[in-house]
């Protein structure tokens, strides 16, 4: 069966501060994503894993390699097929809550309709469906980030690309979400490629983690998260698992602020 993503000998570098040359952020990615996979990535600060995400959205253009998504070769944005929600929440301010989560929808051509009942419905799941009539100025951080989310899900696209998502909450709010977002993943069957530097949050969430090497980003080990749903921290596997990645990580965020040889 052809891959959900496939991602080939990606490369992806950046003009550098002047006098520097370029700066490489990813070197020979390779990485097959399956169909209905929730696939993590951890890795340290500037290992490039926003720049591979914009790569995988059509967003960025690489220097060498290729995506491909069911097969084809990735050019361009597919909003009927790929959702991302970035790093930071971009919304609009002179939109509401409402009309912003509405945005992608109304550029699928959607029906008024069916984008309100849709906008609603996911407001309604991270729990803001009564700051629908609001603006952005209104939000708090963790807010305008549940907006973000709403937006990415209520376009129901098989394929949400998320960039350290839960970033800006509060961890009781972040375990929540989590979890909701496990629920949709798995009743209807998407795939989503998950951004994040918490390990707690990649085994709790993942069915795969792939740990990234420091700058430039290329994928260190891939990590199955074999055990069932609800997984509890305090699990022996679970400590395990935390451990493995670990010892992983803290071996590239060594490199990643310099300081290899401190350990
Ligand atoms: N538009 C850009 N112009 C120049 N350099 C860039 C640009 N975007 C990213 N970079 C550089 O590429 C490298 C990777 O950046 P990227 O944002 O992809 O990392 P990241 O893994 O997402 O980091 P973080 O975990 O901090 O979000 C960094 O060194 C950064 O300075
Ligand atoms: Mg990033």
């Amino acid at each position: 069966m052809i891959p959900k993503i496939e991602i080939r000998s990606l490369s992806k570098s950046f003009p550098g501060p002047v006098n520097h040359g370029r700066v490489h952020a990813l070197r020979d990615v390779d990485l097959t994503i399956e169909r209905g996979d929730f696939f993590v990535i951890l890795g340290p600060s500037g290992c490039g894993k926003s720049s591979l995400l914009n790569v995988v959205a059509g967003l960025a253009e690489a220097d060498g390699g290729e995506v491909l998504i069911d097969g084809e070769r990735v050019g361009r944005p597919n909003p009927q097929k790929v959702a991302m929600m970035f790093q930071e929440a971009v919304l609009y301010p002179w939109r509401t809550v409402l009309r912003n989560v509405e945005f992608g929808l109304e550029r699928r051509k959607i029906s008024a309709e069916e984008r309100r009942v849709r906008a609603l419905k996911y407001l309604r799941i991270v729990g803001l469906e009564s700051f629908a009539g609001a603006y952005p100025r209104q939000l708090s951080g963790g807010m305008s980030q549940r907006v973000a989310l709403c937006r990415a899900l209520a376009m129901e696209t098989e394929i949400i690309l998320m960039d350290e998502p839960f970033g800006a909450l509060d961890e009781q709010t972040r375990i929540l979400l989590g979890q909701e977002l496990v629920e949709i993943w798995s009743q209807v069957g998407k795939t989503i490629v998950f951004v994040t530097h918490s390990i707690t949050e990649a085994i709790s969430l993942g069915e795969h983690v792939a740990i990234f090497t420091a700058r430039p980003g290329s994928v260190k080990r891939i990590v199955p998260v074999n055990f069932p749903r609800p997984r509890k921290s305090g699990s022996p596997e679970f400590q395990n698992l935390v451990e493995l990645l670990w010892t992983e990580l803290r071996e590239e965020s060594m490199k990643a602020i310099g300081r290899e040889n401190l350990s």
